[in-house]
């Protein structure tokens, strides 16, 4: 028996990197275990950010296999679907626009960092961004929604809609409850900043073993180890953060002591971890390719995922425009 049901959307950014995978995906594969799952691909709110709309499909696509390579498993009666196949989210969206305070939202600090980054782009759909959110989870009556640390004050106030509306229409919508999930901060190859496509600091999970070395061996590490004599600390060092995660414990311990007496070097280092990586990534990449010989696979199952999405989303939206006295 499921404890509920879970939905999460992510933004589609084409192919996913290391930081993606620890942030959300692998969590997204442990939660079929214990809830209906359902997974959005959240175009629409990609359009608030994106100038240039012309990867919206591939990155949708190449976001979509490599969640199916990861165990992201419809066959376990888990929904994945795009966000705009389910149109009542718009109108859902629309309602609760009504319940929704405006200084609410400008206040948002995702709001104002938006802003910050896009001054020149600052449209209505951004304002109302955490709104399509609600509209979202709502829609699904999700009980739970896992959340890293960037979307808690999403979360909050979705619920702090769902209270309004209910208050004001009935017990229509499920209040959800956030899943604090342990998100790792994934550094990119940088070092400094988080993993991300945009930086291009990035390691794409499905990454040839070549090509993974190269970005391994560019690895940012430990800056006051100049020399492979200076002893490192393993604890600044991104490198050694990866081996944490992709690398046996006893070895691990292992590289934190060389690494402090130099006995082992960052090249070497290095090489242990982009082969950990390569072995660990080594079944994904065959599902991957496996499951992109059929090129239509993907959307067979977003396809299969709207439909089922549908029919909970028709059931919901016709209960909230009756609570709303709509004629
Ligand atoms: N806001 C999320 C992000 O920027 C994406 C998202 C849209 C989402 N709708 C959602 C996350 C519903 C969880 C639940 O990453």
């Amino acid at each position: 028996m499921k404890q509920g049901r879970v939905f999460s959307g992510a933004r589609p950014t084409g192919r996913q990197h290391l930081g993606n995978y620890l942030g959300a995906i692998k969590n997204y594969v442990a939660l079929q275990d214990d809830y209906d799952c359902v997974y959005c691909v959240v175009d629409l709110h990609a359009l608030t950010t994106l100038q240039d709309t012309k990867h919206l499909k591939e990155w949708t696509y190449e976001m979509v296999l490599d969640w199916l390579a990861a165990g992201i498993d419809p066959d376990r009666g888990t929904i994945v679907f795009v966000q705009s196949h389910v149109p009542q989210v718009t109108e859902l969206h629309v309602i609760l626009s009504m319940v929704t305070p405006l200084g609410k939202l400008t206040r948002l600090p995702t709001f104002k960092e938006k802003v910050r980054q896009q001054p020149d782009n600052v449209n209505y759909g951004l304002v109302g961004y955490p709104v399509l959110m609600a509209a979202d989870i709502t829609l699904y009556k999700a009980n739970v929604v896992p959340v890293g640390v960037d979307q808690v004050s999403h979360l909050e106030f979705t619920r702090e809609i769902v209270r309004t509306f209910n208050h004001h229409f009935g017990p229509v919508l499920v209040e959800p409850q956030a899943k604090h999930t342990e998100v790792p901060k994934v550094l990119g190859i940088d070092g400094v900043n988080k993993m991300s496509k945009s930086l291009n600091n990035h390691i794409e999970l499905a990454i040839e073993p070549d090509e993974l070395y190269n970005r391994v061996r560019m690895m940012v590490t430990d800056p006051q180890r100049q020399r492979r004599t200076d002893p490192g600390r393993p604890e600044v060092c991104n490198v050694f953060s990866l081996h944490k995660v992709f690398t046996s414990p006893e070895t691990v311990r292992q590289i934190d002591a060389d690494c402090r007496t130099a006995g082992i070097g960052c090249v070497d280092c290095k090489k242990m971890l982009a082969q950990n990586l390569a072995d660990h990534l080594a079944p994904f990449r065959e599902r991957r390719a496996q499951l992109a010989t059929d090129p239509d696979h993907v959307w067979d199952v977003l396809h299969d995922g709207a439909e089922r999405a549908s029919v909970i989303a028709r059931e919901v939206i016709a209960e909230v425009k009756t609570a709303v006295g709509l004629p």
